[in-house]
């Protein structure tokens, strides 16, 4: 596999390989170690067609701690604003001898044309396109998710997977491609995933993805929850205001300070409440919640520094194994 570019197609060998990897990474930039050298002397280009602060900041310190070379490249006051196409802007990046691409697109697809269209020789990774996937997000909330697990379970997490798990995914479904790959990711690991949302923010053909679905959080938290993943509600992607009202919204589908409070009741005390960011304060999560000992915003962050760090490793050095066609246990 020479490419990241979703966590259907990733298979359970290399999500594994890379949440290992990972761990042995997590240690790389702390004190004692600074810097690996096992990408000296190779170029990885940051092209970024949409605004990031975590993942391109990430992927940015993640290189550096192998000792690649970065060129971070933004659309914005670029020549892409003369017109210039995917494919001049990325021939010209890799005429700077680009060993590995990390493309985010507003275009659903456009890492997959990049890494199949025979423009370019470097190993595509996908920082999120469109509302298709977010692969290395989805490694980062599995990697803070089997960190508590294994604590939970007393197990070792080196090797180990989510069986057993139950995790909620809850909000704005149709235009997450972080709910998508999480969806896949999860239940390749074991999880079990129920996503939570209005009826008018789930996907066409949901009913077909791996993984349960309801419209009331209220009552998929009494069935008992490990971990609760708010979306953010993504207004720059919808047409016209959303149904429900913001207000409703908050009401019925944000995890507010009464929710927070309420896994208390239920005695959940190892629930952890998770958030890709950026947050939308007040909207699909209270400040409570997000800042609350059991809030894990701060650590997914931390984390996706050692998992890119591994995906872009295993994937320059040829580490990844070949996966033809996904293969998901049954539900
Ligand atoms: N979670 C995430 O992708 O954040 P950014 O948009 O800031 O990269």
């Amino acid at each position: 596999m020479r490419h990241l570019l979703d966590t259907e197609s990733l298979g359970r060998d290399n999500a594994i390989a890379i949440l290992d990897t990972a761990q042995e990474m997590s240690a790389v930039g702390e004190r004692e170690v600074k810097k690996l050298p096992a990408l000296r002397g190779r170029t990885v280009v940051n092209l970024f067609f949409e605004d990031s602060t975590r993942t391109r900041i990430s992927f940015e310190a993640a290189a550096k701690r192998l000792s690649a070379d970065v060129i971070n490249f933004s659309a914005k006051g670029s020549s892409v604003s003369k017109g210039e196409s995917l494919k001049d802007t990325a021939q010209t990046l890799e005429a700077m001898s680009a060993d590995a691409v990390v493309i985010r697109h507003w275009a659903s697809g456009a890492p997959a044309r990049l890494a199949t269209s025979g423009w370019i020789d470097a190993a595509v990774i996908n920082a999120g396109d469109g509302t298709h996937a977010h692969p290395t997000q989805a490694l980062l909330d599995a990697f803070t998710m089997r960190t508590h697990w294994a604590r939970l379970t007393g197990t070792p997490s080196v090797g180990g997977d989510l069986a057993g798990m139950r995790v909620l995914i809850v909000g704005d479904v149709l235009h997450s491609r972080v709910a998508r790959s999480n969806v896949w990711l999860l239940r390749t690991l074991g999880a079990r995933v129920t996503l939570v949302a209005p009826p008018t923010l789930l996907p066409v053909g949901v009913e077909h993805w791996p993984c349960e679905v309801s419209y009331d959080l209220d009552a998929t938290l009494e069935a008992g929850v490990d971990a609760v993943m708010m979306l953010r509600v993504q207004a720059e992607r919808m047409k016209a205001s959303f149904f429900p009202s913001a207000r409703e919204y908050a009401r019925r589908w944000g995890f507010d300070d009464a929710r927070l409070a309420r896994l208390d009741a239920l005695a959940l005390k190892d629930t952890i409440v998770m958030h890709p960011g950026p947050m939308n304060r007040g909207l699909e999560i209270s400040s409570g919640a997000a800042d609350s000992p059991r809030s894990t915003v701060l650590d997914q962050v931390r984390n996706g520094v050692s998992v890119r760090m591994a995906a872009l490793y295993l994937l320059l050095s040829g580490d990844m194994k070949a996966v033809p066609t996904p293969a998901l246990p049954a539900f």
